[in-house]
Formats: C-alpha cells, sequence, structure tokens
C-alpha cells in the first residue's frame, strides 16, 4: 500500500514557480521532515496537500487513493490533520472549547440532526468530551483545561494546537514549524510530543522544521528543498552534509 506519495507536483504565484515539480514519498508510522531555507516552498507543499491550492501538475496519493482533486473537508474527512506556522486557534474561548470545535469542524453532524438534537448527537457529544479529555492528558494540559488560548503563554499555545489537530484522530499530521518562537526547553518538549506522537498513537508525521537539533532528533526521513526543488532525500545527516544543501544554506 502507498501511504503518503507527492507525485512531481507544481504550483506558480504569478511567474514564481513556489512548488516545480516536488516528489516524495512517506511511509506509515515514521516523521518526515521537510527542511530549507525560508521561500523553499515548505508551506506551499503543506497547502497543496490540504488542498487549499490545486497543484499545477503532479497528483498526491494517501493510502492507495488520488487526493489531488479531493475538496479540503475531504481531506480532513480521510485523516489528514496540521497545524499552521502562525497559530490559528480561538482566542477568547478556552483550551477544551477549542479541542471540540476542532473536532466540530471536521467531524461535525449536519445541522438538522444537531437542531434535532437526536440521540446520535448527544452520542457524539459525549465522544467528542471523551476525545478532547484523552489529548488534554495525553499532552499534559489538564492545569490549561479551563484557561483562555489569550491568557496562556507562547509555547502552551503550540500544545493547544497540536492537541486540535489530535482531537480529529489524524493518520497523517503535517505540522508547521513546531518549534518556531519555542525557547530551548519547549523546543525539547516538542521533540519529546512529536515522539509520543509516533510511537504511542502510531501517527505518521509530516513536518516542516528549521531547528536542526529538532530534525535530527525526531526525523527518519529529511528532504531539503530550495527554491520549489528538492536538493536531497534521506537521513538527517545525509541530507545535511549534501553539497547542494550545504551551499543553499550558506546562500551560494
Ligand atoms: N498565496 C501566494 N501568493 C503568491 N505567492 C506566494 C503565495 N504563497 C506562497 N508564495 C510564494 O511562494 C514561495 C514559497 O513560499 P512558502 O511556501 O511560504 O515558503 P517557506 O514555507 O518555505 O518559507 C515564496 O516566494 C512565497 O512568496
Ligand atoms: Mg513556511
Amino acid at each position: 500500500m502507498t501511504f503518503f506519495k507527492a507525485e512531481n507536483i507544481a504550483i506558480n504565484f504569478g511567474g514564481i514557480k513556489a512548488v516545480d515539480g516536488v516528489d516524495f514519498e512517506i511511509a506509515p508510522g515514521t516523521v518526515f521532515t521537510i527542511i530549507g531555507p525560508n521561500g523553499a516552498g515548505k508551506t506551499t507543499v503543506f497547502n497543496l496537500i490540504s488542498r487549499i491550492y490545486n497543484p499545477t501538475e503532479g497528483r498526491l496519493i494517501f493510502q492507495d487513493q488520488d487526493i489531488t482533486k479531493l475538496p479540503p473537508h475531504d481531506i480532513a474527512g480521510l485523516g489528514i490533520a496540521r497545524t499552521f506556522q502562525n497559530i490559528e486557534l480561538f482566542e477568547h474561548a478556552t483550551v477544551l472549547q477549542n479541542l471540540l470545535l476542532g473536532r466540530h469542524a471536521h467531524r461535525g453532524s449536519n445541522l438538522l440532526t444537531e437542531l434535532l438534537f437526536l440521540p446520535s448527537v448527544r452520542r457524539m457529544e459525549v465522544e467528542h468530551r471523551k476525545k478532547a479529555e484523552d489529548v488534554i492528558d495525553f499532552l499534559d494540559l489538564q492545569q490549561y483545561r479551563d484557561t483562555l488560548i489569550v491568557n496562556l503563554p507562547y509555547g502552551a499555545r503550540k500544545v493547544v494546537e497540536l492537541a486540535r489537530a489530535l482531537c480529529t484522530e489524524p493518520k497523517l499530521l503535517l505540522l508547521d514549524e513546531p518549534s518556531s518562537g519555542l525557547n530551548t526547553e519547549e523546543t525539547e518538549d516538542m521533540a519529546w510530543w512529536i515522539q509520543d506522537i509516533k510511537n504511542d498513537l502510531g501517527i505518521t508525521v509530516l513536518m516542516v522544521e528549521h531547528d536542526m537539533s529538532l530534525v535530527n532528533e525526531v526525523s527518519d526521513r529529511v528532504l531539503a528543498l530550495n527554491y520549489g526543488r528538492v536538493l536531497a532525500t534521506g537521513t538527517a545527516r545525509e541530507v545535511q552534509s549534501h553539497p547542494e544543501v550545504v551551499k543553499a544554506y550558506l546562500g551560494g
């Protein structure tokens, strides 16, 4: 089975080839990391996968299914969740409310059954709550459960964003710069969470990251991108010592 594969994907923005013929495959149960300088096209790859943009070329395969033309909510329904480079949470809602909203956004029952409040909806509600509480326990967020997002320190918000994505019970989790804005200790914690997500929950992770200590610690495979093109794919060590990658980072 093909778990996840990007085949020759490309997109232009007004003449700029933001992503230009990118190929990669992710094995289930692994952490796959995309690195590259600013503007390399990393976030755009995520936006193509979550179907915010349509690729002008290429195909995306998830669990043997061609997802290239599916609408974004179908992608979420298949089990692909993401976090954002700039945190996107409801600031005036609590942690628990954000997690519940996350579940509804992705798995919501339709409005009519919701209004009629059928027993099936009530059952779903109990299930949503249970899942949210499980994730709160898993990521050690109990102390923040009823805190408004605006009142949380930045590091905790990053963990809540991760929690919200986990609440949708993804098979593939996309993390865009999970360590950005975090201090050394918080980055170390983030590395632990990512490893727990892989090892304990069995979720496959596709990550964009610039902190090389985090990349080295958690990645099974690394892809280096520059100007929308793949420079190298391999282990973290192989990719970082690849001459093209060294050149790109030195700005040569
Ligand atoms: N919606 C958009 N419209 C125009 N240009 C964009 C858009 N999104 C990204 N780009 C351009 O595509 C390139 C890659 O951007 P991005 O994927 O955000 O890079 P990275 O995440 O690697 O820093 C950049 O040159 C950026 O300016
Ligand atoms: Mg980016």
